[in-house]
């Protein structure tokens, strides 16, 4: 095999001083491009005083408001696009934090280099041209599928678009098939592990080599027994429709030490999650993304909402992010599908026969992320009103978001409340993580 080094594309190969040269370029005309062509940034930049000119520093970059996903959701769905419709070649997308979801879309050049970015990340992951790559994270308006694919293909392997689900299915593929790339969610990971066993099949015994997980929050525990379980490697891959999908950062497997952040087109800043201000590399705090080269959605100091830090590069000259762990909102990641709790209240508001006070419990089952709606009655609902209701919640949210979901129909003023307040989400994965 080639020595990795000598695969690295021209992006990769910048010096610290060239790639600050060209993130500035890039940003500058980014932000003109965004002020010239989408009312919301000429409006916001205005209102803070602002001027694409303004930036003559990457720190300048810190005098332009933020955007958040509130405001994508107030332009929804085509308001945020700085070029015509017709320009517009794809689109995607994700959960709001109401029934309104976050439409994004793709140039013909915005997809390239989409497809540019997931096959740099596959090859920092140790993907070669020529590896056979099972992709099962969702096809559809989620970016994992389609972002995976073209990304794949783009670095000359062979695809399996498995697409998510049907896990018997997904066992067999990889024993017929013999991909040597899996790119999955890791608890989905978790589940085809178990898969394998039930079959009586030895994980260690098939053709996998890497997997490339992400969509997420996943431990380091994790990575050992995938690694462990399967005699692969397990990296890291983050990414948001918002910036473009899967591809926005992605952990090298010479290092395992983070995931690094492809800042020649994402440019990436930390801040206080709660002041806005930006935080000094090292520091943990709220991620912030300017996309430097889209030209259908550019997207300026775009609020994550992911808790990490950046630290400095390591295996690339690109820095480098910690695994992301936590939110600074409130979005639940059931099993890879993103949620609100809000998205659920719109559920419950409509249903019948129940007060709108409710608790999301999450616990883990085995390897299955559960969530268990907890709804209160109407003091006046008869027994068969509460059984309807709990059906209905389950078939809305289902419906709406896409998720299984459990609901128990609990006497009214059962919650435990405090100050008032009914706690929203109960978190006890870790507690039955074992
Ligand atoms: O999850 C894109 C993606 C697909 C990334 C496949 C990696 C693999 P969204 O649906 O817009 O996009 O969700 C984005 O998911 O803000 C994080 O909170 C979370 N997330 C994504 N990757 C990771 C990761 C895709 N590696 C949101 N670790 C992000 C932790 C992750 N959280």
């Amino acid at each position: 095999m080639a020595d990795a080094t000598d695969l690295l594309d021209a992006g990769e190969r910048l010096g610290p001083d060239e790639l600050r040269t060209l993130q500035l370029e890039r940003l500058r005309a980014s932000l003109r491009h965004a002020y010239d062509h989408v009312p919301f940034y000429r409006e916001s930049f205005d209102k803070a005083g602002v001027r694409p000119e303004d930036c003559r520093s990457l720190a300048d970059l810190a005098r332009f408001p933020f955007t958040t996903k509130n405001d994508l959701r107030e332009h929804y769905p085509y308001g945020m696009f700085a070029v015509p419709r017709e320009r517009i070649r794809r689109l995607h997308a994700s959960s709001g934090t109401t029934g309104l979801p976050t439409v994004v879309g793709y140039t013909d050049n915005d997809l390239s280099m989409w497809a540019d970015m997931v096959a740099r990340s596959l090859r920092a992951a140790g993907a070669r041209p020529g590896d056979l790559v099972h992709v099962a994270y969702g096809y559809g308006l989620f970016t994992g599928g389609l972002g995976a694919h073209y990304g794949a293909e783009r670095l000359g392997c062979t695809v399996v678009p498995a697409s998510g689900g049907m896990t018997a299915r997904q066992v067999q593929l990889i024993r017929d098939l013999k991909p040597t790339v899996i790119m999955v969610t890791p608890s989905y990971m978790l589940t085809l592990l178990d898969e394998f066993e039930r079959q009586g099949i030895d994980p260690r015994t098939s053709s996998l080599r890497v997997g490339v997980f992400g969509a997420e929050p996943w431990t380091e525990q994790m990575r050992r027994e995938i690694e462990e379980r399967f005699a692969i490697d397990a990296v890291d891959i983050y990414g948001l429709s918002e910036v473009i999908g899967p591809g926005v950062a992605q952990e090298c497997v010479e290092t395992k030490d983070g995931l690094t952040v492809w800042e020649d087109h994402f440019y990436p800043e930390v801040v206080d999650p709660i002041t806005g201000e930006p935080l000094p590399d090292g520091e943990r705090g709220e991620l912030v993304f300017t996309s430097l080269t889209k030209e259908a959605m550019p997207i300026v100091r775009y609020r994550t909402r992911d808790l990490t830090r950046l630290l400095p590069g390591t295996a690339r000259v690109f820095r480098r992010l910690e695994k992301v762990t936590g939110r600074s909102d409130d979005m639940v990641i059931l099993r890879g599908v993103n949620l609100f709790p809000t998205q659920i209240e719109e559920v419950v508001l409509r249903t019948p026969g129940v007060a709108p006070h409710f608790q999301l419990r999450l616990t883990r089952e085995g390897r299955l992320d559960r969530l268990t709606v907890r709804a209160e009655a109407r003091p006046d609902a008869p027994p068969q009103v509460r059984e309807a209701a709990a059906r209905a919640i389950v078939a809305g949210v289902k419906d709406g978001i896409g998720v299984s979901v459990d609901v128990e129909i609990v006497d009214p003023e059962s919650l435990e409340r405090s100050v008032g307040k009914i706690r929203r989400i109960v978190d006890l994965r870790s507690r039955d993580a074992g």
